[in-house]
């Protein structure tokens, strides 16, 4: 790894809410490295996990290389190439966030058509219910902005009220494989000013699994809401396809994000 990123200059890289830390590496000559390093007890999902699920699809999505990865029971290590573009959540003119909704909504479609069957990485709602029952028992649920949104409820009241929640809904209407955390600062695009179609690629797979594909599209209007303002969602579900407005998809949408309170 040392021999991979020597003659590089180091820059840390400050988005991401995760315990892990990004840096990229940029070098005169030759490709830019992004290397992330995350401590074994941290929260969240493993470095190994991001490998595996980085080399299952490699070739298939628009995803970074693994270059490699090292561990030494303190850290994980994961070095990887470059995703070029812009991280969608960068501030962009507002005339063209209508066209980054439609971005948005066409990559997660086709992560989405990704075909899923003997994927071995489970990102069901049962995994997703299993992590927030982790995190509420460790106490590691973010409860900064809490008493706005839950007010008088603790997190294990919001994991109850998921848990019923989801057996009043219908199952999803498919199995896709999915990104997990489909917010806009892992989504990248290049060329989203200009007049040809921009082209696009994700980092931080480490959620990545079969699952509902309602929970990636949750995720990413959340985030172009927060990041964009209010407005473009409809762009983003008619760019993706009928499936994100129909019939139960708003409601599994929904829940998707309560659960999210405690991930
Ligand atoms: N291989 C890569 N190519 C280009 N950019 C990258 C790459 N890896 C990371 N980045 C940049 O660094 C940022 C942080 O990386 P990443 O999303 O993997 O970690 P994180 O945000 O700390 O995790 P989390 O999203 O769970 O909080 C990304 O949003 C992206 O802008
Ligand atoms: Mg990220």
């Amino acid at each position: 790894m040392a021999r991979a990123v020597a003659g590089r200059s180091a820059e840390p890289i400050g988005l991401g809410m995760s315990s892990a830390r990004v840096f990229r590496f940029k070098a005169k000559r030759g490709a830019t490295l992004y290397l992330k390093v995350r401590r074994v007890s941290g929260a969240g999902p493993s470095l190994a996990a991001e490998r595996d699920r980085l080399l299952w699809v490699a070739g298939r999505l628009p995803v970074p290389e693994v270059v490699a990865w090292a561990d030494d029971h303190v850290c994980e290590f994961l070095l990887m190439s470059e995703v070029p573009g812009r991280p969608a959540s960068d501030p962009i003119e507002p005339h063209d966030v209508r066209r980054l909704a439609r971005a948005v909504g066409e990559s997660l479609r086709r992560v989405h058509e990704l075909p899923v069957a003997g994927c071995p990485f489970d990102a069901r709602a049962d995994a997703w219910i299993a992590e927030a029952r982790r995190n509420v028992a460790a106490g590691t649920v973010d409860i900064d902005h809490w008493e706005r949104e839950h007010p008088g409820r603790t997190p294990a009241d919001v994991l109850d009220d998921a848990i019923s929640a989801l057996s009043r809904l219908a199952p999803p209407r498919r199995e896709a494989f999915v990104h997990g955390d489909a917010c806009l600062p892992n989504l990248l695009f290049v060329g989203l000013a200009g007049p040809d179609r921009p082209q696009w690629g994700a980092v931080d797979w480490g959620l990545a699994g079969a699952g509902d594909p309602m929970r990636d599209l949750a995720l990413a209007a959340w985030s172009l809401t927060w990041n964009h303002g209010r407005g473009f969602e409809d762009d983003l579900f008619a760019a993706y396809g009928p499936e994100a407005t129909a019939p139960g998809a708003a409601e599994r949408r929904a829940w998707h994000l309560l659960l999210d309170e405690l991930l």
